[in-house]
């Protein structure tokens, strides 16, 4: 036990890395160390890193550097590496030769082994490498200390059997791997009793939940099971995919109550060309099948999606077939990206053609015209009544509050501390390109008086 000594996480990339970290924090605090809110405060500091784009990577070389001091200002300070980035094995080499102030260097599998790992260089005093990825699903049983207390991640697959030709992911995370029915259905059904109201599902590829398992289930299943689960009242999903996505998801999303309408479905690209060389699986007329499907069944939902520019070879045309289908989509959000060559994988093979001005000039295009789309969608909010689930208090501005709509748009609005986790319902006054502004009118059907609960 490690009584009196602290620890600090910082995490980097995604919401498996943040799901990853509750763990790690757990793990953490079974050994005995309490967290500390600085790094300033820590005797032991943990990156959990990310991989996806060169910019993730620089982000935490640049911080590593940073971190020599740290390291040197108090005696038996332990600094750990983990997640993505270093489970590859070149970057592991990487950081282990250029920051020899690095104790541990683990990866995303051996996260489950950290004590282990702590133990051993705090006995070698030496840097600690371990990148196996061993089989099986090793959450189960593990302490998790969640940052939230009314909405949870709940990772139901991890690993991605995908291998987009640019993807770094499978290569990091390994093969899919679901978890039990009944461990996720338990998990939830232990956060609805503890007063969690929101669970995210999570997975690189979450529609191909189950496919893995001997039993005939899959996302539309498990929802609607979770579905029943007391206490519990929103549910969504993270990351789908197109190649898997289809009608008994869509179902789900309209026909169970608790199934919030909002629909992740990454595009990256508009030409079938492309598509194809970037290996996702469909075309975009299946892409356009799959949106009017949703849209058939499920009133008043949201898609956002991802989006790749400056892949290898693509040509002005090409591009213009993607600004044609955002055109002919309009997705409510798409988070866009320029293409980052990523060693290892298919795509790093080919020449990285495109000038990085084009690149520059592409994303701009594609950001501008997303911009002005995103707030036409939004404005078609105001003087509406929606129902938000209480996050906390602004960042920016203290009396006001956020939450989040069931199709995951983010509003703020004056109210007082007190509702977090509560769900409110707001009416939409001004609508932004990133969120919306409302005024509070009842939470649980509890009336306003002049803007004071009854
Ligand atoms: N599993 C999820 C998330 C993958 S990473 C999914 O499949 O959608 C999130 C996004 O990053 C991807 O959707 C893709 O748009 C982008 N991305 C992944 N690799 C990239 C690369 N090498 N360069 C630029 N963007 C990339
Ligand atoms: Fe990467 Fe494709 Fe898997 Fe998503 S589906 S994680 S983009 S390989
Ligand atoms: Fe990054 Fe790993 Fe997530 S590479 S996007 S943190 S799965």
């Amino acid at each position: 036990m490690q009584s009196g000594k602290r620890y600090h996480i910082v995490t980097f990339g995604c919401q498996m890395n943040e799901s990853d970290t509750e763990v790690l924090d757990g793990i953490l605090e079974s050994l005995g160390y309490e967290p500390a809110v600085t790094k300033e405060e820590a005797d032991l500091l943990v990156l959990v890193t990310c991989a996806v784009r060169k910019k993730a990577e620089d982000k935490v070389a640049a911080f590593l550097g940073r971190l020599r001091r740290w390291k040197e200002e108090k005696r038996g300070r332990i600094l750990a590496v983990g997640g993505c980035m270093s489970q590859q094995e070149e970057m592991a080499s990487y950081i282990k030769k250029n920051f020899r102030h690095v104790d541990i260097i683990f990866g995303t599998d051996s996260l489950y082994r950290f004590p282990q790992l702590m133990e051993e260089t705090m006995e070698s005093r030496k840097t600690v490498v371990d990148i196996d990825i061993q089989e099986g699903v090793k959450r189960e049983g593990q302490p998790v200390n969640r940052k939230s207390s009314f909405h949870a991640w709940v990772p139901i697959i991890y690993g991605c059997n995908n291998f987009c030709s640019y993807c770094i992911v499978p290569y990091v995370r390994g093969r899919e791997k679901s978890r039990t029915f009944e461990d996720v259905v338990e998990e939830v059904k232990a956060l609805g009793n503890k007063g969690y109201r929101e669970v995210t599902l999570l997975g690189q590829n979450v529609d191909a939940y189950g496919k893995d398992l001997p039993d005939n289930v899959n996302l539309a299943s498990l929802m609607e099971e979770l579905n029943r689960v007391e206490g519990i009242q929103r549910l969504r999903f993270l990351t789908s995919h197109p190649r898997d996505f289809n009608e008994n998801i869509i179902k789900a999303v309209s026909g169970l109550s608790k199934v919030c309408e909002h629909v992740h479905l990454p595009l990256q690209a508009g030409s079938n060309r492309i598509l194809k060389k970037m290996n996702r699986g469909y075309t975009r007329q299946h892409y356009l099948g799959l949106i009017d499907l949703i849209r058939n069944y499920v009133e008043g939902v949201a898609i956002t999606t991802d989006i790749i520019v400056g892949y290898p070879g693509e040509t002005k045309e090409e591009f213009e077939e993607t600004m044609e289908l955002v055109e002919r989509i309009r997705f409510d959000a798409a988070y866009t990206f320029v293409y980052s060559p990523r060693q290892g994988t298919p795509a790093a093979r080919e020449k990285d053609n495109i000038p990085k001005e084009v690149k520059k000039e592409r994303i701009q295009k594609l950001i501008e015209r997303q911009k002005e789309i995103g707030l036409e969608i939004n404005r078609q909010l105001e003087g509406q009544l929606v129902e938000v689930l209480v996050e906390g208090i602004s960042r920016e501005n203290s009396s006001m509050l956020t939450g989040r709509t069931r199709t995951n748009k983010l509003a703020h609005f004056p109210g007082s501390p007190g509702l977090e986790g509560e769900a409110a319902h707001i009416r939409i006054k001004e609508a932004k390109t990133w969120h919306l502004q409302g005024e509070l009118e009842y939470t649980k059907g509890q009336k306003l008086k002049a803007g004071v609960l009854e």
